[in-house]
């Protein structure tokens, strides 16, 4: 298996797969995940090609896109058979891909470096100001309100509640982004959430006052 050739293979497949999607699973988010989790793994001695082809491949199980996890997982499976992928690199790819979900409160420990730093590069892509550009373009796919004061805030969902649920756009900051800073794994990703998460709070800030017609 030449491993640079895998990684050509690879993004060409998300690529084709993903290329229509806007619901925030687009292929620049892969894309992003793929350089964040690069510059991650570099600063903290992880495994390259695992990183790459983790966070080339991480969304292609996500039940939003083809409606079952199961067989997104089985599909992977079968891509990285076919294209040469060791039975222990294949277990360990999609074990880290199955364990990344933040969905329904999953906060099962990530199990090995290369799958703290995949976790971390796709929460990284989820805070800042491309994580609000993020979460205001689902919102809009699923026909949210970008905000409703009469709602109270919720900061915990099940994951019954998170797939069905209607929320807004910021809600989802109490739900989800806010709370992210504190679940990185690595000390590199925890340095770069920090200066996410602060712009995350003054956009937020911003917003209720705007809001409020200050
Ligand atoms: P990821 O691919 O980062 O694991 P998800 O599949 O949970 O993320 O969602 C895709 C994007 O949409 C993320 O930026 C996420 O924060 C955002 N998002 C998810 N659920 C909601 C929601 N109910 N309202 C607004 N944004 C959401
Ligand atoms: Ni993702």
């Amino acid at each position: 298996m030449n491993k640079q050739e895998v990684l050509i293979q690879a993004e060409m497949y998300v690529r084709s797969i993903l290329e229509e999607d806007s619901s925030g699973h687009d292929w620049w988010h892969i894309h992003r995940v793929r350089g964040l989790a690069k510059k991650i793994a570099i600063n903290e001695g992880a495994d390259l090609f695992i990183c790459e082809i983790t966070a080339l491949l991480h969304d292609l199980a996500d039940e939003k896109l083809f409606g079952d996890e199961e067989k997104g997982l089985l599909s992977i499976e079968e891509w990285l058979k076919e294209h040469g992928v060791c039975q222990e690199s294949r277990t360990h790819i999609l074990t880290i891909i199955k364990t990344m979900s933040f969905k329904g409160g999953n906060r099962k420990p990530m199990e090995t470096k290369e799958g703290r730093v995949v976790q971390d590069a796709d929460r990284l892509d989820a805070i800042g100001a491309i994580g609000i550009g993020r979460t205001f373009a689902y919102a809009g796919a699923k026909e949210e309100l970008m905000y409703d004061p009469s709602i109270p805030v919720r900061t915990e969902m099940t994951k019954e509640e998170y797939r069905k649920g209607k929320s807004t756009a910021i809600n989802h900051f109490y739900e989800k982004l806010l709370k992210l800073k504190d679940l990185m794994n690595t000390d590199y990703g925890k340095q770069l959430a920090e200066e996410r998460h602060q712009y995350l709070e003054v956009f937020l800030e911003r917003f209720l006052e705007e809001w409020e017609m200050k």
